[in-house]
């Protein structure tokens, strides 16, 4: 990648290709004081007031700038690398490579938590880790009651659902979700009934007396790959038909209608949701209804299956982090004679850890 000049012209070069960059491009880029806030980095100009047809009167290239003087008088010192940054996707954490995984990983993606971490290069590294694998484990949190506020905040900002600003794990009487039972939870996605769904669960525990109650996992990016390459049809069928998923309570009826298996604008994986509970077809041909519900069978053996599931158990002081639109989450069953399990959940979006990630990078110049 490079930047070259011709007749007063600025080309961006990158692999063979050539193209001009367009001189308001530049224009909107111009950083001198009276243009720029040293502080806050925002413009002190609004380029849409910019009137007349703005072009490059003289440009040229030193050492690491880039030096443009404007038609209405104004002239800038550019960095050429923030230029390149800007045509380059290793700032963009959607250009992580996601690694597939199943039953047979072995590496937790652990990390060992100490207070100063939100601000150490090992947050870094954690926060890649999670986008490579979907979830991270940080060891020996605090177990405090309500550390996980402190925790998901101190990442980025909390978001709030229908179970509150954090939510309690444990059996209790008259529940309003099967989480909230000793019973087994099969893989499953969150709120998937909520617009937008909430991205990231953090679930810490704080106490696990009992012998069951194993944490599982399973990851919708391997399983829907999976199911691509041997079922293509039923893949096909489910990345196109939106279902209805619905979530009652006294005060409240909450509901969004999506595919089960969401793909990007270049058909790659972006999200995935199940939770059969809560999961209502629309009505269509019998013969379509007849291909979907095979599809639906199939993706999910496919999550049920032991293949797929990662299975163990937290202790207390673990931390789990896990991508919501990726990962499936469930658990075993518990027997809450033999003593307490009591974990608390929350949730942040993705702005918070890429805000994170982009932070750190910045302040370790990675
Ligand atoms: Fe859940």
């Amino acid at each position: 990648m490079k930047i070259e000049l011709s007749d007063n012209k600025v080309f961006f070069e990158n692999n063979g290709s050539k193209k001009e960059i367009h001189p308001f491009w530049l224009r909107e880029r111009v950083n001198g004081e009276s243009f720029v806030d040293k502080g806050t980095q925002q413009r002190l100009f609004d380029p849409t007031e910019l009137k007349g047809n703005i072009e490059i009167k003289n440009v040229s290239l030193s050492g690491k700038f880039l030096e443009v003087a404007f038609n209405d008088g104004v002239e800038t010192k550019l960095t050429i690398q923030s230029i390149l940054n800007e045509f380059s996707n290793t700032n963009d954490v959607k250009f992580t490579d996601k690694i597939k995984w199943d039953s047979t990983l072995s590496n937790l993606n652990n990390f060992e938590f100490s207070k100063s971490i939100f601000e150490e290069k090992v947050m870094y590294e954690a926060l890649i880790s999670f986008y490579k694998y979907g979830f991270v484990i940080f060891k020996k949190v605090p177990t405090e009651n309500d550390f996980i506020v402190k925790f998901a905040n101190s990442i980025g900002s909390i978001r709030r659902t229908n179970f509150g600003e954090f939510f309690n794990v444990k059996s209790k009487p008259n529940p309003n979700d099967l989480a909230y039972t000793s019973l087994p939870l099969a893989p499953h996605t969150d709120n998937p009934y909520r617009n937008p769904v909430p991205c990231i669960q953090l679930l810490h525990c704080i106490e696990n007396e009992v012998s069951g109650g194993y944490s599982t996992l399973v990851d919708g990016y391997t399983v829907t790959e999976k199911l691509k390459k041997d079922h293509p049809d039923y893949f096909k069928i489910l990345t196109e038909i939106k279902v209805r998923y619905q979530f009652i309570d006294q005060d409240v009826v909450l509901e969004d209608w999506s595919e089960m298996i969401k793909l990007d604008e270049n058909k790659n994986f972006k999200q995935v949701r199940f939770s059969p509970r809560l999961d209502f077809v629309p009505l269509m041909d019998k013969e379509k209804l007849d291909l979907y519900y095979a599809a639906r069978n199939k993706i999910s053996e496919l999550y049920n299956s032991d293949k797929y599931r990662l299975e163990f158990k937290l202790v207390p002081g673990d931390l789990l982090m896990m991508d919501n639109y990726r990962l499936l989450h469930g658990r075993t069953s518990y027997d809450a004679n033999e003593g307490n399990r009591f974990l608390q959940g929350c949730y942040i979006d993705y702005d918070s850890t890429e805000g994170k990630l982009k932070h750190l990078k910045r302040k370790f110049n990675i």
